[in-house]
């Protein structure tokens, strides 16, 4: 019995004498750990009579309780002085300035998206949208290209690998399927635009393999080029935020349209940046046309009973060319010195009654 009072009163004594949580936690190894002093007498009871056994044991454990308890107190109270010491010394002076943080902000292509949805949301376009992998269907058959036709050679197209049923889909390389998309679950009267990403296998300064289109698309009964071209030039003259817009018809050739044209803005690339309303150049910004009898068929449109015009229009292009940017690679760059420079804030959402830019 002496043995153990003098054993508890020296494991009591080395708990209350623990000044930090690790010479704590060192004192609670050395008694009740596996091998500590209070866990070797345990072990002796096994070589004790069973007398002996009885009154020893109790006492053993009553000792080995009354020391984890002691510990558990000691432990909060280390704990509690040491979260007191830290909230003393760390304190935070909120008067001193922010360090520079770079901003975050809306890529130039983006604002421009939403700049033309904005237009045409006023102008009673609903927005529609479709997949960016597409199938043979409705990216070209649907669109009145002919099977085996150069037309879809032009398209540079990204195909992925041929299913075992034979079917090969493709990263849609512009977004005139969502005319189809529309036009098969919508009746008319339709008046939609369909913004989106487009793919094609091509790259320069002009080009690049991921770009973005709206598409436009108008189903109604009488409607005629006079309409399209009202539309096209009533958008230009809002995006670009003028009436100096000088834009001109080319005839052109599209599978999906009958007349097809295309679409040139005068603009000026001397001096390495891009403005528009003056200069002697063009750059073609949009294909447009009224929607071909053969497309309103595949889709269930009589022919006869409704016309309609549709456009798609390059939204990098116009991007470049309203916020005069040189190279359309610059885009896909991730300079950040460049999106600082272009970049638009994010609080500031294009809309018809704030402002456009
Ligand atoms: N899909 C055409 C292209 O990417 C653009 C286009 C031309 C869309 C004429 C149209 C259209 O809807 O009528 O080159």
């Amino acid at each position: 019995m002496t043995d153990l009072n003098t054993l508890e009163s020296d494991v009591l004594a080395q708990v209350a004498g623990a000044t930090d949580l690790q010479a704590l936690d060192a004192v609670r190894v050395a008694a009740v750990g596996k091998t500590g002093s209070i866990s070797g007498l345990l072990k002796t009871l096994g070589a004790m009579s069973p007398e002996e056994r009885k009154t020893q044991g109790a006492a053993i454990n009553a000792l080995r309780d009354k020391v984890a308890n002691a510990i558990a107190e000691k432990k909060a109270g280390l704990e509690a002085a040491e979260l007191d010491a830290r909230l003393a010394s760390e304190t935070l002076d909120l008067s001193l300035p922010a360090p520079y943080r770079r901003k975050g902000s809306v890529h130039p292509t983006m604002q421009t998206m939403d700049e033309m949805i904005a237009i045409f949301a006023e102008m009673g376009f609903a927005v529609a949208e479709g997949p960016d992998i597409e199938d043979d269907f409705h990216n070209f058959t649907a669109l009145n290209f002919p099977p085996k036709h150069p037309a879809r050679e032009m398209h540079d197209t990204f195909f992925f690998n041929t299913k075992e049923n034979g079917e090969r889909m493709l990263l849609r390389t512009h977004t005139s399927p969502v005319q189809v998309r529309t036009m098969v679950s919508q009746k008319p009267p339709i008046r939609i635009i369909a913004p989106g990403r487009t793919y094609r296998v091509d790259n320069d300064a002009t080009h690049t393999p991921v770009f973005h289109q709206v598409e436009g698309l108008v189903i109604d009964k009488g409607i005629h080029m006079g309409h399209l071209k009202w539309t096209l030039e009533t958008f230009l003259a809002r995006f670009f935020e003028t009436d100096a817009v000088t834009t001109q018809f080319r005839p052109h050739h599209f599978p999906f349209t009958e007349p097809s044209a295309e679409m040139d803005v005068q603009c000026d690339r001397s001096g390495g940046e891009i403005k528009i309303g003056q200069g002697t150049s063009w750059l073609e910004i949009l294909g447009c046309g009224m929607v071909h009898p053969n497309v309103l068929r595949a889709c269930g449109i009589d022919p006869d009973e409704y016309q309609g015009f549709a456009f798609g229009m390059g939204v990098d292009r116009l991007g470049m060319l309203k916020y005069g940017m040189p190279d359309l690679r610059d885009m896909w760059s991730s300079d950040v010195r460049w999106l600082a420079h272009y970049g638009f804030s994010a609080f500031a959402a294009p809309n018809p009654a704030s402002g456009l830019s």
